[in-house]
């Protein structure tokens, strides 16, 4: 081995010892640097003659280019290891799922109140929208409540520390009937020229009335089956011709969609309420399912007291009809299979998320 190969030699094991770039520059200076070997071997020339400079130039440069080129190989590999370090420090494991935004979600009530507005919308009902402070007049007078009514009582009723104009207290509505009084009286005012005219004809010139009104509603009441805060929606429909026959039929296909049972029956169960006369209530049996043949009350209803009518600014003698209330909670339970209502207002995800 000449002393051209044995310089190549060193320098290509004393690159491969380099373990940082540092280190390679350190080595490199060994060889290629002002006072490396080659370097040396190239000032050495300078006594050589013209002939001899030529052949041992171009072996020095021979040799220099054979050790540059192992310096850029090391070089690189040092830079590669340098990359793949780093890569594997800041790897990405992609078969982690991501981690999601959590997706939110209608309240069973919602869903359920959302459903009554739709079925009875398309059964050509408006939807109304009341306070649920009341008045004494709304929530029992004008329904026809006598003022011993055991309604009133301060079990029941949630009081407000503020009295009306007729220095009654004002209460937290005990059922959305109070809406029945609001909805009609402001029907009664805007349509008073038509309901003072004379009938065409003989025929009905009075606006009807139909109308549902689903809201909170308030009892001092609390089990697995009673909430302080609960919700109903209230029933109204009033014309000059509307019977009990209407309600049937619109409570009955009411259940039937809701609950998507076509063969489920109804019947009505006398009973009794200030604001109606003849008052029932209404029950009905699911054709499937879990509670399939069991009677499930389900809404108070009946013909609206002449009184009432009255007390809505309209003459009992023309205007007949009738009005229900239910509660939009029981009705959820019902549809979704929730066996305590505290569920729906104790707002526990695990719960809510199955309705989702
Ligand atoms: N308001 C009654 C209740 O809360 C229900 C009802 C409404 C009954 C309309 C008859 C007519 O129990």
């Amino acid at each position: 081995m000449n002393d051209l190969d044995t310089i190549i030699s060193s320098a290509q094991s004393a690159f491969a010892a380099a373990s940082t770039p540092a280190e390679l520059e350190n080595a490199k200076a060994q060889f290629l640097g002002k006072s490396g070997q080659l370097t040396e071997l190239m000032k050495g020339m300078a006594a050589l003659s013209v002939e001899e400079k030529k052949t041992r130039g171009a072996a020095i440069n021979v040799a220099k280019q054979a050790v540059e080129s192992a310096l850029t190989a090391r070089r690189q590999a040092l830079a590669d290891a340098e990359l793949d370090k780093q890569l594997k420090a800041e790897a990405l494991d992609v078969s982690l799922p991501g981690r999601q935004r959590g997706q939110g979600g209608l309240h069973p009530i919602a869903l359920a109140w959302d459903r009554i507005e739709q079925i009875f919308g398309s059964m050509g009902f408006d939807v109304a929208d009341g306070p649920e402070i009341e008045n004494d007049w709304f929530n029992f007078t004008a329904l026809n409540n006598p003022p011993n009514h055991p309604a009133r009582s301060m079990q029941d009723t949630f009081y407000v520390d503020m009295n009306d104009e007729e220095g009654q207290p004002y209460c937290l509505r005990t059922h959305t009937s109070p809406m029945q009084i609001r909805f009609a009286t402001a029907h009664a005012k805007k349509y008073a020229n038509r309901l003072q005219a004379p009938a065409e004809g003989g025929r009905s010139s009075f606006p009807e009335i139909r109308v549902i009104a689903p809201g909170r509603t308030y009892r001092v009441d609390s089990d697995a089956t009673h909430s302080p805060m609960f919700h109903q929606f209230e029933g109204l429909w009033l014309g000059e011709n509307v019977s009990f026959k209407d309600l049937k039929v619109t409570f009955l296909n009411f259940c039937k969609t809701f609950f998507e049972d076509d063969g489920l029956v109804m019947r009505f169960r006398p009973s009794y309420f200030p604001f109606t006369e003849p008052s029932a209530e209404i029950d009905i049996q699911f054709s499937k399912g879990p509670l399939a043949g069991r009677w499930l009350e389900v809404a108070g209803s009946g013909q609206v007291h002449p009184t009432v009518v009255r007390n809505m600014g309209l003459d009992p003698e023309k205007i007949i009809g009738f009005a229900f209330g239910s509660g939009i909670d029981r009705l959820a339970m019902l549809r979704y299979g929730v066996n305590d209502l505290r569920l729906f207002f104790e707002g526990d995800v695990r719960f809510l998320s199955q309705f989702r």
